[in-house]
């Protein structure tokens, strides 16, 4: 149904939900009852956004910030351009930044410089997954879904050349697929 791509799901849409419960506790816990702001970073991370903050048991605000994105290579080129940018001040506030995916970690680096200029109040990274073994530079991630081998997934808002977001489960996008565009 999905296509020829798809290798096979690497997350399911039941454990991403398990995952979820537990990320927002952790998340209430550190930062409930304060007025948080939760960052989205587009267009990666609108799924998991939208979820998350609906297992949130206290108010929110939401915005968004778009970067671009590597079109349609697999390859962080490590420039990093902001596309669309806050409609909120941030300065005194407490954020959440939500991502969907730490790969090279030059993003969310780029990004963290960003929003730490405007001097919030408190900062905390959330990302739905974690390529570890692919790290350039090291990033402050405070909470993280999962943990994940060097693979191209796709689904829940992640996408391959702007498909495949609206897969309900995390799945390996077939090497030959995107291998022709890494390095
Ligand atoms: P980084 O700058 O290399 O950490 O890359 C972060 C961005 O790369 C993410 O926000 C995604 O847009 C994209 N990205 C990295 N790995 C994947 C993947 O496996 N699937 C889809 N997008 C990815």
């Amino acid at each position: 149904m999905w296509g020829k791509e798809i290798e096979r799901v690497l997350i399911s849409r039941e454990e991403i939900a398990a995952r979820l419960e537990d990320l927002a506790a952790d998340i209430a816990g550190d930062m409930g009852g304060s007025e948080l702001l939760v960052i989205g970073v587009l267009k990666g991370a609108v799924v998991f956004l939208a979820d998350l903050i609906r297992k949130l048991t206290f108010p929110v605000e939401i915005d968004f910030l778009a970067v671009s994105s590597y079109g349609k290579s697999s390859v962080s080129s490590g420039v990093v351009r902001i596309t669309k940018d806050l409609d909120y001040d941030i300065t005194g506030k407490k954020i959440l930044l939500v991502e969907d995916i730490v790969d090279t970690g030059l993003t969310l680096s780029y990004l963290l410089g960003h929003l730490q200029a405007r001097q919030p109040e408190l900062l905390k990274v959330c990302v739905l997954l974690d390529k570890p073994e692919r790290r350039q530079v090291p990033v402050q991630v405070d909470y993280a879904g999962f943990a994940i081998p060097d693979e191209f997934v796709v689904g829940y808002g992640l996408d391959y050349a702007g498909r495949y977001r609206n897969l309900p489960d995390i799945c390996v996008l077939k090497r030959e697929v995107y291998q022709s565009s890494r390095s």
